[in-house]
């Protein structure tokens, strides 16, 4: 069962109807989109990524639920957060034909219904480019981790070619319209660390996928003591 987190945050996400008719076609079109890419690398990526989930564990934006096959059984606790309830029946799906004791909880990343200091591992797999607001999305995360817990992501990123970090901003708007609101320039990495984040990641390729969602960064990070 989905439960429903108050949203406190005023987020930015568009609500016209045509808006969210599109994010409910996106969300039936999103396994078929990512299907090349998966094969390509990234359910391997995922499964090594998820592997590293232990204790107390919360998915942002979970979507469709593609990391739900690689979480262990016998977490203390999983729960799986996503807002778009397109994406949400899909995951609620995934959840059910693993047979895998998870929650899923409507709520955004810039809100999250958690004490402080309670979660052991974050995850997030290309989350952080789609959020309205990413500086309040990773302070929650900072917020709900334990002292030596976990944010563990694959995010793709700013290019650091001067060309494709161009090509970047000239697609921005149709690919943000089109890819239900990722913004494909986001400096996550450096967002990171300017909130707080100590980060351990490798740049990596995304095979199967437009350029302009190059590079990904994969790794972990730890908020400083
Ligand atoms: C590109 S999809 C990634 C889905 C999934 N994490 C994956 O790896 O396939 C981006 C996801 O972020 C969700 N999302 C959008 N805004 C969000 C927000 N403010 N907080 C948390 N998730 C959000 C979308 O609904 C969508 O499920």
């Amino acid at each position: 069962m989905t439960e429903t987190a108050a949203n406190e945050t005023g987020t930015e996400t568009p609500t016209s109807a045509s808006y969210s008719a599109w994010l409910r076609v996106f969300a039936v079109l999103y396994d078929p989109v990512l299907w090349i890419g998966e094969v390509a690398g990234m359910r391997r990526r995922r499964r090594a990524l998820v592997a590293e989930a232990c204790g107390r564990v919360v998915e942002i934006g979970a979507g469709t639920g593609l990391n739900v096959k690689h979480y262990r059984d016998g977490l203390d606790d999983l729960v799986l957060t996503e807002p778009e309830p397109g994406m949400r029946r899909k995951l609620a799906g995934a959840v059910s034909r693993r047979g895998l004791a998870a929650r899923i909880v409507d709520s955004p990343a810039e809100s999250l219904p958690f004490t402080d200091a309670s979660v052991d591992t974050v995850v997030s797999t290309l989350v952080l480019c789609t959020v309205d607001n990413p500086e309040r999305a990773l302070r929650e995360i900072a917020r709900i981790l334990r002292p030596g817990g976990r944010l563990l992501f694959i995010e793709h990123v700013r290019a650091r070619s001067r060309f494709l970090a161009a090509c970047q901003d000239t697609l921005l708007r149709p690919w943000r319209g089109f890819a239900g609101g990722c913004v494909c320039n986001r400096p996550t990495l450096e967002l990171m660390r300017a909130n707080g984040f100590t980060v351990t990641a490798d740049d990596q390729v995304w095979r199967g996928m437009p350029a302009i969602v190059r590079p990904l960064i994969v790794g972990s990070a730890t908020v400083h003591p």
